[in-house]
């Protein structure tokens, strides 16, 4: 760990020589399949491609075997057992771009194509990368599908905001080739979180002012759902308490759902008790709330002055208690003020906090990416700008080599 804040590319997993098989079905981001096989193979990984019929609408099969430097293979019947061999042959499945048809596929164990049906012969990890139009992405129908492959371990990288092929903005575009490719190295490494009960916050908490009005802020919860979701994937036991949201309840750990910083700090109390090796704070618990709840709604007098009282402060009561877990806080400043995130760790007693400074580009609320520094007792770590789900993974790396 260097103790100066240099940006710093945290430390990779080689893909050299992995096998992977790449399944690209048929969305208009099939074309960028070809720069993802360059960069896999970029790392002297050996790709396999299975196309499916409908992806051949946008990319050619020659395109992909030039890149992979392999034939592909997208008939069932050409070659009769390669739904059998190109799965054993293989480390890692990744489909990219993974579009919805081929998601349900998945999900309901459809096998009517070579791609489908590799899935289904298949024992090891699959990465997907969904991408479709935004009112697809939201879809309950889909959304189940997605669940229940997630929940079974399916690893999901992105989608991410943007323009979308239809010319409308929204959830829906594939994730960019190096956070498929950061996806592909995370598949590699290893469960080392298995023996770990973790309790992650995420989301904003709401103070009411009265039944209908509330004090919040703008926290999306996205940094805590991903900590959450690389957690699990890393084989630890994770309760997710988080304060209202737009994000769907991940699956494959407990999702308590609160409000007020009160219910939050109730929620934390219990879970941790519990027996909890790690708490990791990356809710935007609001500082404070209205003194007074007023029963009914509060009508219009020219002038309201509203008193407010401060919340109690999660992690420092946490800390304060019997069987303190690890602890892992949040500083969001506005402006490089890393100085106060240490004082912050000290005070309330912390034993890594993740500094960032919201008024960065890329680095502020509602993004799906953030540059942080982590520091802890030992020195401190800047990352370069990065998706919040490689961040996550950076965070669980140093919890990870510091407990060992
Ligand atoms: N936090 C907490 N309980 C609160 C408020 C914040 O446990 N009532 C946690 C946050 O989840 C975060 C960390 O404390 O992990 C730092 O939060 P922040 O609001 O930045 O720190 P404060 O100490 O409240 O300082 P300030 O608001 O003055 O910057």
């Amino acid at each position: 760990m260097n103790s100066s804040a240099t940006k710093k590319k945290k430390p990779q997993t080689s893909l050299k020589n992995k096998s992977i098989l790449l399944g690209v079905s048929g969305g208009v981001a099939a074309y960028k399949a070809i720069e993802l096989c360059r960069r896999l193979r970029d790392e002297e990984a050996s790709v396999s491609v299975v196309m499916t019929d409908a992806s051949k609408n946008f990319v050619t099969p020659l395109s992909l075997e030039v890149a992979s430097m392999h034939k592909v293979f997208s008939s069932l019947y050409e070659e009769p057992m390669a739904h059998i061999t190109l799965p054993q042959q293989a480390e890692l499945m990744v489909i990219a771009p993974a579009t919805a048809n081929i998601i349900g596929k998945f999900a309901n164990g459809i096998a009517d194509d070579l791609l489908s049906t590799c899935f289904l012969s298949f024992s090891g990890k699959t990465v997907i990368a969904p991408s479709m139009n935004w009112r697809m992405y939201e879809n309950r129908i889909f959304r189940q599908n997605l669940e229940k492959l997630t929940s079974l371990g399916v690893i999901q990288v992105g989608p991410g905001q943007g323009s979308l092929a239809c010319g409308e903005e929204g959830p829906g575009r594939m994730a960019e080739i190096p956070d498929i490719i950061d996806a592909v190295r995370t598949a590699f490494s290893k469960r080392d979180l298995e023996h770990e009960k973790i309790v992650v916050t995420a989301g904003p908490t709401r103070e009411y002012l009265d039944p209908v009005r509330f004090i919040s802020n703008r926290s999306s919860g996205k940094m805590g759902f991903a900590i959450a979701k690389a957690a699990r994937n890393r084989g630890a036991d994770v309760t997710l308490i988080s304060g209202p949201t737009s994000l769907a309840a991940p699956a494959g750990m407990r999702f308590i759902q609160v409000e007020t910083a009160l219910e939050m700090a109730e929620a934390v109390e219990k879970e941790v008790r519990s027996g909890a090796s790690a708490l990791i704070m990356a809710a935007a618990v609001a500082d404070f709330s209205p003194s007074e709840k007023s029963g009914t709604k509060i009508e219009k007098a020219g002038e309201l002055l509203i008193r407010l009282r401060q919340t109690p402060d999660i992690i420092s009561s946490v800390a304060a208690g019997k069987g303190k877990p690890f602890i892992i806080g949040f500083a969001a400043e506005t402006g490089a003020r890393v100085e106060r995130a240490r004082e912050k760790m000290k005070k309330k007693k912390m034993d890594m906090v993740v500094f960032n400074d919201v008024t960065e580009a890329g680095a502020g609320f509602d993004l799906d990416t953030n540059r942080v520094t982590i520091i802890d007792k030992k020195g401190e770590t800047g990352l370069e700008l990065m998706s919040k789900d490689s961040v996550a993974e950076a965070i669980l790396d140093r919890f990870s080599e510091i407990k060992a």
